[in-house]
């Protein structure tokens, strides 16, 4: 049955449940698939916590009947919980879905919530596949709904201010991008233990990983990719270990194997992932030198914008630190900004400067300043510190749940909030990079769906 169909049962009951029932309406009727990491803590949890003025659990849903409990037991909710979405519409008629899954099931989830009649919220990215996200596109226009797709990155302080800098021509016309991203050996290695290790889980670290990343770009041009080239291999990790196990826990090179990992010592993880393998064999501590990994582990891409901006771009998965720098480089000069780079922390913030950005009260996350640089042809560089916040991507976390949850008519100056196109453009980059590779040819984005590329975004 879908929402409206719902509506219509509603008028057969007693005035005093319709009363009941429009008392409730006042807060959002929400219903969570997928009560893994993500789901559980960020769109579960913190919701509670943070929200409960605003929005209520009607149901959780995870394939996984054990973790599904977990999760209910660490929100602190008594909704009941499902390991049918199907069955969760129908018994509990949201008025809002959040989509947190295996990234390749997004699609299914969204579709099914649009078609049912409601808004959903998706995690990244929003698909791992052209077909899917042209069937997105088609179930949202039929619908009349909306999907909102949950890129947090862009509401952090930090990427703003460089959002900021670009609107208001600090370099003049941008021509080209360098942007790069590295992952260490705990974060970028924990992606080949588990379903992300497999293009057909993931799309890929070009899909999983860098639509996060092509996000940002398409969202600080406010352009569309039009081509994309790539280069990508498998060097480190998959079939390039010396050795190999089932997994962690029962390996037999635990004493050589500098990535053997102990998940019996971290008791969340035994509860959500070790507790419950027994209902359908997902192994947290799987060996990340596992045959079967497919997708890359080094990726280089070149993409090509419809206002002609060149972006050239690339995601380390073994790097001996966590961060990544950009660089915009325009007709009057450049922009840098990095995070977590170690090697440029003597270029972080004076004394002075410290107490200055302290005294800025309008932030009470636990702050953290972190410099960009804006640098124009002909005159000194300049140093701009962002009071930035430490935890929750970078602040991005809160400020997207606040819009989402709290005030959703709150004005957008930069157009932070994203929906299907940017979650399409986003992935189409990832897919677009896959096929180059694989094609040995640059792509075109326009030939992945029904979207032509804007060169300013409308
Ligand atoms: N925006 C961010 O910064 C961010 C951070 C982490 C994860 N994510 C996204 O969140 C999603 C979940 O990631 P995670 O780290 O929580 O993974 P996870 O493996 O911990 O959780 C995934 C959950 O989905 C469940 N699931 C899988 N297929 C299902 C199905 N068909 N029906 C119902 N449940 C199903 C699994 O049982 C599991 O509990 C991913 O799409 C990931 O990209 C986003």
């Amino acid at each position: 049955m879908t929402k409206a169909g719902m509506a219509a049962t509603g008028a057969m009951f007693s005035p005093a449940v319709v009363k009941a029932i429009t008392l409730n309406k006042k807060k959002k009727k929400l219903v969570l698939v997928g009560t893994g990491a993500r789901g559980h803590g960020f769109w579960g949890k913190k919701l509670v916590d943070r929200y409960a003025d605003y929005v209520e659990f009607a149901g959780i849903c995870d394939i996984n009947p054990g973790r599904v409990k977990f999760a209910k037991d660490f929100m602190g909710v008594s909704c009941p919980t499902f390991t049918s979405f199907d069955e969760m519409l129908e018994k509990t008629d949201p008025d809002l879905a959040i989509v947190c899954t295996v990234d390749s099931t997004h699609d299914e989830f969204v579709i099914k919530s649009l078609e049912y009649g409601i808004d959903v919220i998706t995690e990244k990215p929003m698909v791992t596949d052209e077909h899917k996200c042209q069937a997105i596109i088609d179930a949202e226009r039929k619908s009349g709904k909306k999907v909102i797709v949950g890129f947090n990155y862009r509401w952090a302080p930090y990427m703003t201010k460089i959002k900021e800098l670009l609107v208001n021509n600090t370099i003049g016309e941008v021509t080209s991008v360098d942007f790069h991203w590295y992952l260490n050996t705990y974060h970028g290695a924990s992606y080949f233990r588990r379903w992300h290790g497999m293009t057909k889980n993931s799309g890929s670290l070009w899909v999983h990983k860098s639509t996060h990343h092509f996000d940002l770009v398409n969202w600080w041009l406010n352009s569309e990719p039009e081509e994309v080239m790539a280069y990508g291999s498998l060097e480190y990790y998959g079939k390039n270990g010396k050795f190999r196990g089932k997994k962690c826990r029962d390996c037999d090179h635990k004493s050589e194997c500098m990535f053997f990992y102990d998940i019996l010592k971290d008791e969340a993880y035994t509860k959500m992932y070790v507790d419950n393998e027994k209902y359908d064999g997902y192994i947290r501590d799987n060996c990340l030198f596992r045959e079967e990994i497919d997708i890359y582990d080094k990726m280089s891409a070149q993409v090509k914008y419809a206002n002609n901006v060149t972006l050239n771009y690339s995601l380390t998965t073994y790097s001996p630190f966590e961060g990544w720098r950009i660089a915009f480089n325009g007709k009057d000069g450049r922009i840098e900004a990095w995070d977590d780079i170690p090697y440029y922390s003597e270029m972080e913030v004076d004394q002075a400067e410290l107490h200055a950005a302290e005294m800025d009260q309008s932030d009470i996350e636990k702050k953290e300043h972190k410099p960009i640089i804006v640098h124009r042809i002909r005159e000194d560089y300049e140093r701009i510190i962002v009071a930035s916040s430490k935890g929750g991507h970078g602040g991005g976390d809160l400020r997207m749940q606040n819009k989402i949850f709290m005030d959703p008519n709150a004005p957008d100056p930069y157009g932070h909030a994203a929906g299907t196109r940017d979650g399409a453009m986003s992935c189409l980059i990832g897919v677009a990079a896959r096929k180059s590779i694989e094609e040995k040819k640059a792509i075109r984005i326009e030939d992945l769906s029904e979207y032509k590329p804007q060169a300013i975004k409308s």
